[in-house]
């Protein structure tokens, strides 16, 4: 049974061959794609809110012709407001379903109660820990933009505290080569130190960085996000956000063949006139989350089929 819960879970070569099976689904036709997992059902179970990963999954199973379960906002709608454990919770919907995807607001609940779990479990998002398919998209889009990742240099501005976007990406970029990351963030969200020490352990080439002209001059790809003040308990005010965020006025200083990355939500760390400029590919990558997670479902329900 193939579980998707960290970034542990993928090597370069399955990043690449989810890359490969997805593009192919980009051009399949809807009819042959619909025949792929019919039969299957998928229970999606989100215990903190979301747009893109949880409607992007369900597409992706619906367009693969599976069904979809599911319970939105479930700390409040489902028998976790009565207490019910999360092991509880897998032995039940595995009975029903033939995997789950789940977001869950504790970093290592999933991780914990994935032992009870009679079917294949997909983290989709765990606290501020890891969001590993958020991971696949983002990789998938550097490859669809650049048609390489390797050799990037790429500069993660923000929230890199809290982003769990941010933690399973940079995970992820330590299994390609020449790598260079440059880290840009108010000091009270800079990335945790033990994760800091791991990725520079596992060879990946980090730099701190103040300035965030001077970063944007040299980078490949700014990777923006969203300061997660659901999360944090400084006193962070907009004008101090306001220096990490990335204003029209950076344009002309990116490179011409930059890009702009963003899990999104986006709030106010990426002004919207920058929407419009060629280099800004973050609605791009919600395109690409469709079709690597359907890529995802596919390898992963394929395997209960046969
Ligand atoms: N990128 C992302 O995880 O978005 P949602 O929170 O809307 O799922």
């Amino acid at each position: 049974m193939y579980h998707a819960i960290s970034t542990d879970d993928f090597t370069r070569s399955t990043v690449e061959r989810l890359i490969r099976i997805a593009e192919e689904f980009r051009v399949s036709p809807r009819h042959i794609l619909r025949a792929r997992l019919q039969g299957t059902l998928v229970a999606t179970l989100f215990y903190e809110p979301s747009t893109r990963t949880r409607l992007s999954f369900e597409a992706a199973v619906a367009r693969l012709g599976g069904n979809v379960v599911g319970a939105e906002n479930a700390r409040e709608n489902s028998s976790a407001k009565k207490g019910e454990r999360l092991a509880d919770v897998f032995r039940v919907v595995g009975a029903y379903a033939d995997a789950i995807v789940i977001r869950h607001h504790e970093n290592d609940e999933i991780a914990a109660a994935l032992p009870y779990s009679p079917v294949p479990v997909i983290n989709a998002g765990a606290g501020s820990g890891e969001h590993p398919t958020q991971s696949l998209l983002d990789l998938y889009t550097l490859w669809r933009e650049f048609g390489r990742i390797d050799g990037l240099k790429v500069c993660m501005v923000g929230d890199l505290k809290y982003g769990r976007t941010v933690h399973s990406l940079l995970r992820l970029l330590t299994r390609f080569s020449g790598i260079r990351v440059t880290l840009v963030s108010p000091a009270e969200l800079a990335l945790p130190p033990s994760l800091h020490r791991e990725l520079v352990d596992a060879g990946l080439e980090l730099d701190v960085a103040d300035d965030l002209d001077e970063a944007l001059a040299s980078t490949d790809v700014v990777y923006q996000t969203r300061i997660q003040r659901e999360r944090i308990t400084s006193e962070l005010t907009a004008e101090d956000e306001e220096d990490f965020a990335i204003l029209p006025r950076h344009l002309p200083i990116l490179a011409p063949t930059a890009r702009i990355l963003h899990p999104l939500p986006r709030v106010n760390e990426i002004h919207l006139e920058v929407d419009g400029d060629e280099r800004a590919a973050y609605f791009r990558q919600v395109q690409n989350g469709l079709y690597i997670r359907m890529a995802l479902m596919d390898e992963i329900l394929g395997g209960v089929l046969r």
